[in-house]
C-alpha cells in the first residue's frame, strides 16, 4: 500500500465562537483522487487550506508527505509548499495583464531556477494542458476553462505529488469542466495525488473517493466504509 501524503488527526478550526471544523479525520494515500463534497459552509476550504498549510487548525494534527507541519520551521514549510503541493482556485487568481507563459513561469519563483528555465518548463506544462498556442494570451483573451487551464498548469509546474483544487470547475460552463477533470485524471494517471472540493454531484460521484462533510465533520468517507464493510 501506498504511504499517506495527507493526515489530518483531530482536525479543529473555530473562527470566534463558529466551528469551521470539529474533529476531522481524513488519510489520503499517495496517487490517490477523491471528492471533498458538503453543503456551503461545511468547512470544505477551511480542511483544503489547512492541508496546504495555508492556514493552522485551532487544534489537531496535520502530516503531510510525512511531516508534521508544526514541527517545520517557516523555511521548511516554504519548501514543503514549493516542492510537494499545487494549489488551483475556483476564480483561476491569474493576474490581469500576464501572458500565460509569464504566469506559469512565475509560478516557480521561489524554486530558485533561471528565467529561461522556467520559461522552458512553462512552455511545456502549458503544451501539457493543451494550450500551447495561447502562451502569449493575456487571461482577458482566455476563455474560463482555458484560463483554468492556466492555472493548473501552474499548479503541477514543479511536479507537486499534491494537487489540492477548490471548486475548479465552479466557474465554469459543463463543457469546459469536463475537459478540467478529464485533466485532473490525466495528472493522477501520471502518479499525482488529487484532491477535488466539488458542489456537483456527477464529478463527485466520478471520482473513486468521496468524503463529505457536514458542519465541520466528516459525515460519510468512501474509503472508510469499504474498510469497515458498511
Ligand atoms: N476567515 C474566516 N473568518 C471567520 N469565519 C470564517 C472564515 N473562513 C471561514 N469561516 C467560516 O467557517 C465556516 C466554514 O467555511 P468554509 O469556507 O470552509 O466553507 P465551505 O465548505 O468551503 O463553503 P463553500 O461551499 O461556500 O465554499 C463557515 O461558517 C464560514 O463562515
Ligand atoms: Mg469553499
Amino acid at each position: 500500500m501506498r504511504p499517506p501524503i495527507v493526515e489530518l488527526a483531530g482536525l479543529s478550526k473555530t473562527y470566534g465562537d463558529v466551528a469551521a471544523l470539529a474533529d476531522a479525520d481524513l488519510m489520503v494515500r499517495r496517487g490517490e483522487m477523491l471528492a471533498i463534497v458538503g453543503p456551503s459552509g461545511s468547512g470544505k476550504t477551511t480542511m483544503l487550506n489547512i492541508m496546504g498549510t495555508l492556514a493552522r487548525p485551532t487544534s489537531g494534527t496535520v502530516r503531510i508527505d510525512g511531516h508534521l507541519v508544526d514541527d517545520l520551521s517557516d523555511r521548511g514549510l516554504s519548501a514543503l509548499r514549493a516542492g510537494t503541493i499545487g494549489f488551483v482556485f475556483q476564480s483561476f487568481h491569474l493576474a490581469s495583464g500576464v501572458p500565460a507563459l509569464d504566469a506559469v513561469a512565475d509560478g516557480m519563483l521561489y524554486g530558485g531556477r533561471p528565467l529561461r528555465e522556467r520559461r522552458r518548463l512553462a512552455r511545456q506544462a502549458l503544451r501539457r494542458v493543451g494550450l500551447g498556442h495561447r502562451l502569449y494570451n493575456e487571461p482577458h483573451q482566455l476563455s474560463g476553462g482555458e484560463k483554468q487551464r492556466v492555472a493548473i498548469a501552474r499548479a503541477v509546474m514543479g511536479d507537486p505529488a499534491l494537487l489540492l483544487a477548490d471548486e475548479p470547475t465552479g466557474a465554469l460552463d459543463s463543457r469546459s469542466g469536463a475537459v478540467v477533470m478529464e485533466l485532473l485524471h490525466e495528472l493522477q494517471r501520471a502518479g499525482t495525488t488529487v484532491v477535488v472540493i466539488t458542489h456537483d454531484r456527477d464529478i463527485a460521484a466520478s471520482l473513486p473517493r468521496e468524503v463529505r462533510i457536514k458542519d465541520g465533520r466528516i459525515e460519510h468517507d468512501s474509503a472508510v466504509a469499504e474498510r469497515v464493510g458498511a
